[in-house]
């Protein structure tokens, strides 16, 4: 144990070491957090680990929200504040490059092959239109799924009244399932089996990304393939998902779509329809992008409804059954547009817990200048902090509050663009939630949907409290950029009579 510590201690001074002999040729002229000298920068790359966003915080206020550089074990990130937000959200790929900086991160092409990003045609036209346009069928269809689902995920055993559960895994799971019954439809979304390996497959592909990141881009396939071959559950997570992709392509009428994958069919390029495992490949991508995102928000929604006084629990359970009358009985995309509590509570969720210490990061292709006047080399890769941004008091009063009903308090009730503007899905420059212009979210209406649809779900039908002794959730785990709620944190559900 003590041996393999020493030895990746070792590795990973050596690894900054040569990060920061190399990177002195190329850098900006700009600040940098952390220690100073090699020795200092080391240090930070090791703290940049498990407190990114310590990191973050410290260089914010050193430097007053200007730009500074992050160092990392996959690099150096430029940190840039509001100042250059705009020109980062006007950019067209031309300077700042997002695709690039993708595929740089994620290893997309090492992990799920070059066809997902050399034609990436399921982000523009399908998530981006068409899905959002197909919501409206979508949203029955993940009810009754969250409905089913709900009762598998929390058991509660005959006679008792409550259970308490594992809640982050938990949420993932029914996540997984309801965003299926979208991506695949049923039955497919009901199989454990690939539901267990489509989970796994984000919690290895994303820090498996940082590790192969480690190695020289000439090594990568191997050592992820060997990886694979071990422990992967991609290839299993492809190899299950097989057979309902192929029954789409069969049966599927794509003038009348009923699953995301119809979708997908209407823009796949020929060979890769006849290749399921490519096809597959890339259903399993997606849903990799859909799954963790959505279940950290609904996590950390139900702690914060567990935290709040019932009485407020209660107004926006009230308001959540009074839209669903008010649509004779049925959840659909019409009702779920009233629920205005639980937006607010949502978007005050992404507000308060960011998701990542450093967001929407962005390549240099050539040369570019920053609002200061600093020359970025071409190949500097810059990011947004949303914490800070969040907790800029010139634009979030009394910003340390979690306060659930913040954004619907900025609406005028009069359905005008400055509500829409408040609304959890809006991209703005002040909530980078969902990243920013171009390349900002496409499933985040999706997105949107379904964790409403599960949370509404899940109100109607139970009350939220801490196990004994606990008042509030654990601190969440980091880990590079990533930080996600603490995986072993409990709540306890009890049974309500429904409205
Ligand atoms: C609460 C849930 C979600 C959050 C917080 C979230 C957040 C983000 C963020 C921050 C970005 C990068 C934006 C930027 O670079 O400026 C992104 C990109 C993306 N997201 Fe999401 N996302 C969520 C759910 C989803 C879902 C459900 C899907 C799939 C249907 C999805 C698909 C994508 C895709 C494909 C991209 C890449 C877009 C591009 O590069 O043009 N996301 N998301
Ligand atoms: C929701 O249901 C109501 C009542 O059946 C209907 O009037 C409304 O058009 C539906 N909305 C959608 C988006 O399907």
């Amino acid at each position: 144990m003590m041996n393999n510590a020493t030895v990746a201690t070792v590795l990973v001074l050596l690894y900054a070491g040569l990060g920061f002999a190399t990177n002195q040729r190329k850098r900006a002229k700009l600040p940098r957090v952390g220690r100073a000298g090699p020795f200092g920068y080391a240090w930070t790359v090791l703290r940049s680990v498990l407190d990114s966003d310590g990191l973050v915080e410290e260089g914010w206020a050193k430097y007053g929200g200007k730009p500074f550089v992050l160092p990392s074990m996959s690099g150096e990130w430029i940190v840039l504040g509001p100042d250059d937000i705009e020109q980062l959200r006007r950019s067209d790929d031309t300077v700042f490059n997002a695709p690039e900086r993708a595929k740089a991160l994620f290893l997309p092409n090492t992990m799920f092959g070059n066809h997902l990003t050399d034609h990436p045609y399921h982000l523009e036209t399908i998530i981006r239109s068409d899905l959002t346009k197909s919501l409206h069928s979508l949203v029955p269809e993940m009810h009754e799924e969250a409905q089913l689902a709900i009762p598998d995920h929390i058991p509660i055993i005959s006679g008792q009244t409550s259970a308490t559960i594992p809640l982050f895994s938990t949420m993932v799971h029914l996540i997984a399932r309801v965003s299926n019954r979208a991506m695949i439809g049923a039955p497919g979304c009901r199989d454990e089996k690939f539901l267990q390996y489509q989970v796994s497959v984000a919690e290895e592909v994303i820090p498996m990304s940082q590790i192969l990141n480690w190695f020289p881009a000439a090594l990568r396939p191997v050592v992820w393939k060997l990886f694979c071959v071990t422990l992967g559950a991609k290839d299993r997570a492809v190899k299950l998902i097989g057979p309902y992709v192929k029954a789409r392509i069969d049966y599927a009428q794509q003038d009348n779509p009923s699953t995301i994958v119809d979708l997908l069919l209407r823009y796949a390029p020929e060979e890769e329809i006849k290749n399921l495992p490519m096809l597959a490949a890339r259903v399993v991508h997606l849903n990799m992008a859909a799954t963790h995102t959505s279940g950290i928000f609904t996590t950390h929604a139900l702690f914060e409804l567990a935290r709040l006084p019932p009485e407020q629990v209660e107004m926006v359970r009230t308001e959540i059954a009074a839209a669903i009358a008010s649509e004779g009985g049925v959840l659909n995309k019409t009702a779920v547009g009233k629920f205005y509590l639980l937006d607010s509570l949502l978007k005050e969720i992404g507000r308060f817990h960011s998701l990542f210490a450093v967001g929407s990061s962005r390549v240099t292709l050539k040369e570019a200048v920053i609002s200061d006047g600093t020359v970025l080399p071409p190949g500097s890769v810059v990011a947004l902090a949303p914490k800070p941004m969040h907790n800029n008091p010139k634009t979030y009063s009394d910003p340390e509050t979690f306060d659930p009903f913040r954004f619907t308090k900025l609406r005028t009730g009069a359905g005008t663009a400055a509500d829409i503007q408040q609304s959890f899905t809006t991209l703005s420059n002040d909530y980078i939630v969902f990243g920013i212009g171009k390349h900002g979210c496409p499933g985040r209406f999706f997105a949107a949907l379904k964790i409403k649809v599960v949370l509404a779900e899940l109100l109607l039908n139970y009350d939220f409290s801490f196990p004994e002794g606990a008042s509030h959730a654990p601190k969440p785990f980091s880990f590079n950029i990533f930080t996600v709620p603490n995986p072993t944190a409990k709540l306890v559900f009890t049974k309500r009579q429904r409205f």
